[in-house]
């Protein structure tokens, strides 16, 4: 009986090791840079000209793409089955669900991307791609280098809301299970905190951490891991009872992650979170946790090396659960299956 127990928890712990390897090894298999060459010459061009032209109409645009990007890719892989506006069965679609909302950013520059590709080169161009290689120019346009994409994604034919939790971390979830989702999807505990380092562009909306000003827990009105200056300013950005002046001032406006340079990527995020200087709770938590603060420390005082290891990142995220070769579609529109 002993023997038996301790079998079959063997082979379980085999069939994990293998399962968790084989989602390792499966990132990206089939894409390739330059995947575009000869059925579309210019398509990455084309992209990069339309991002541009929309980010220097609105700089909130850079950040908006880097998130479309990373939400696409973590809810069934990078398939673009953010973008589209209903699915086949009727059901409500990602974008309906909590975690993206009315909080996207960036979509109808996807839409005039697609518009202008499909004019060149009708039917090529995956919408997937289009948010690979839209979201490496936001990066590049906040300061970092223009790294590689390899592409050959193929777009997914449904899209579904109740696929979003448990995929997309919220900013109250608890560390361990952050990571356990990004582990799932592939990615390392440092990928994982490299890619965060994406908080030092764009901005959150007040819901997102005003508890932990006057809300945190039943032994602390605020969170005692924020940094006291700070979060006088962010009670002034966003007050407990939002009065009607504020309102009408401010309106829901989100607050920047890094109020003096929101458009830049940077690693000062990093030295912030060893300040108590962070807008998330989920940020805050990985200067603190044994498995991540090390890697914040490493992260904050090594700015090549975190620029290199996020661009690396980023193209290590494009990887996850990609559809390829015959799988899906190329959508004509990427807000619908064809
Ligand atoms: C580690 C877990 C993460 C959590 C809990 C999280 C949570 C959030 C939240 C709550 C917001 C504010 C949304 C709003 O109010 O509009 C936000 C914004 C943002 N997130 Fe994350 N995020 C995480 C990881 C990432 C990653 C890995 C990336 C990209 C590589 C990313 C990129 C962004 C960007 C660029 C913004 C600003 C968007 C804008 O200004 O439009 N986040 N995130
Ligand atoms: C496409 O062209 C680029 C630049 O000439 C080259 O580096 C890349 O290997 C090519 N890729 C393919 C798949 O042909
Ligand atoms: C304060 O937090 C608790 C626990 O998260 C919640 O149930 C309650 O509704 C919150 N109160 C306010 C005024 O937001």
């Amino acid at each position: 009986m002993e023997v038996g127990r301790v079998t079959i928890v063997t082979i379980l712990a085999w069939c994990s090791i293998f399962l968790s390897s084989e989602a390792v090894r499966h990132l990206g298999n089939d894409l390739e840079v330059g995947f575009y060459n000869q059925t579309c010459p210019r398509a990455e061009q084309i992209v990069a000209d339309v991002v541009s032209r929309g980010i220097t109409m609105n700089p909130r645009n850079a950040a908006g793409l880097i998130r479309l990007f990373f939400h696409d890719c973590f809810v069934n892989g990078c398939d673009a089955s953010l973008l589209l506006d209903t699915t086949p069965s009727g059901e409500s679609v990602e974008k309906d669900s909590g975690a993206n909302g009315a909080t996207l950013r960036g979509l109808d520059i996807i839409d005039e991307i697609k518009a202008q590709l499909e004019q060149q080169c009708p039917g090529t161009v995956s919408c997937a791609d289009i948010l690979a290689f839209a979201s490496r120019e936001a990066v590049a346009r906040s300061g970092l280098s223009k790294y590689p994409v390899p592409a050959g994604r193929r777009d997914s034919l449904s899209s579904h809301a109740v696929d979003t939790p448990g995929n997309i971390p919220g900013a109250r979830l608890r560390l361990d299970a952050i990571i356990e989702i990004f582990t799932r999807k592939g990615l390392t505990i440092e990928e994982m905190v490299v890619l965060t380092g994406a908080h030092s562009v764009g901005a959150a909306h007040c819901r997102f951490f005003d508890y932990r000003l006057y809300n945190f827990s039943t032994t602390h009105r605020r969170d005692p891991d924020l940094n006291t200056v700070y979060a006088n300013f962010l009670s002034s950005m966003c007050p407990a009872q939002q009065s009607f002046f504020v309102e009408l001032i401010r309106g829901s406006q989100p607050v920047y992650f890094d109020h003096l340079s929101p458009n830049r990527l940077e690693n000062t995020f990093y030295l912030k979170l060893l300040q108590g200087i962070a807008l998330l709770e989920s940020d805050q938590a990985m200067a603190k946790a044994p498995e991540t603060r090390e890697i914040v420390n490493r992260m904050a005082f090594s700015p090549e090396e975190w620029s290199n290891k996020f661009t690396q990142a980023m193209i290590r995220l494009g990887m996850v659960e990609v559809l390829t070769g015959r799988e899906g579609e190329i959508r004509k529109d990427c807000r619908a299956v064809n």
